[in-house]
């Protein structure tokens, strides 16, 4: 692999999400070192307009097909996301919103990833690294290891470097990964599970824990093409929708600030 691309999302410059995807950088002996911090760039929310399944790029006019046009190129990925307010942060969410141009770009699949959480308080982690692993299921990608690491101040992410040089030799493959069952779900890679009628589930695929099948079994590549029926589905019950939806209209409850004012 001589390629290797860390995706951040952080307002601080060297801060600890910066510092630990350069760790890793190192540590995988990539020749070609890069950094994404999604803070640096132009990002939309999507618009659910959909034509990303039917036609070439998107019609929002932001960052997000260079970022792809990157990710698409490299040989090995590493993302890292601050925790804020116990979640992603919400700029990796704006990103990761705009999946479904994915469907233009198959190489990225089973392109090698880390997944790292980094957050202040130990315990208060949150869905941080649930969420990487939901995105790195559904982008099809190879999940080489995953942690959380509790940072508070800029630097203090280095009491973890050897933990963190381990997952850059992991994701190099130069050391075998080693993956907890009984912390991360075995089919998607979350580490978030809900318990019902005494069954423990993941929360992001719905497997049973250590038994049975997952409840989310669809391979993600052919999600475009059921979005795509649906579109079908839409024009055809359009009157009803737009019933529907003129019943709601009609309650005007929403606020903006005023421009005038
Ligand atoms: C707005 C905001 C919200 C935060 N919320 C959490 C939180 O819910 N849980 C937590 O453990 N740390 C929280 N933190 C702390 C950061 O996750 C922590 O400082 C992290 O090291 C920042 O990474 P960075 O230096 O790469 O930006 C929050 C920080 C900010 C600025």
């Amino acid at each position: 692999m001589t390629a290797g691309l860390a995706i951040i999302a952080t307002p601080r410059n060297d801060g600890n999400s910066e510092i630990a995807a350069k760790i890793i950088l190192d540590a995988a002996g990539f020749e070609h070192k890069s950094i994404i911090n999604l803070y640096d760039l132009n990002l939309k929310p999507c618009t659910a307009c959909y034509s990303c399944l039917f036609q070439e790029g998107c019609v929002i006019d932001d960052d997000v097909t260079w970022i792809l046009n990157k990710i698409n190129k490299t040989d090995a990925l590493i993302f890292i996301s601050n925790t804020y307010f116990m979640g992603i942060n919400g700029v990796w969410k704006l990103f990761l919103d705009r999946m479904l141009l994915l469907n233009q770009y198959k190489n990225i699949k089973n392109t090698p990833v880390v997944l790292l959480a980094v957050s202040g308080i130990k315990g208060w982690e949150g869905l941080t690294l649930s969420s990487l692993a939901s995105a790195a299921f559904s982008m099809e990608l190879d999940v080489r290891a995953e942690a959380d690491f509790v940072a508070t101040l800029p630097g203090d992410i280095e009491n973890h470097k050897k933990q963190i040089i381990n997952i850059g030799k992991i994701l190099s493959g130069e050391i075998k990964k080693e993956t907890n069952y009984d912390e991360f779900c075995n089919f998607c890679g979350s580490n978030c599970f809900k318990i019902s009628n005494e069954t423990v589930n993941c929360a992001v695929c719905g497997k049973p824990h250590k038994t049975g099948e997952p409840v989310i079994t669809a391979n993600w590549s052919n999600h475009g093409d059921w979005l795509r029926k649906k579109k079908n589905e839409f024009l055809a019950r359009r009157k009803e929708l737009l019933t529907i939806h003129n019943r709601y209209n009609k309650l005007k409850y929403k606020i903006k600030p005023d421009k005038e004012s």
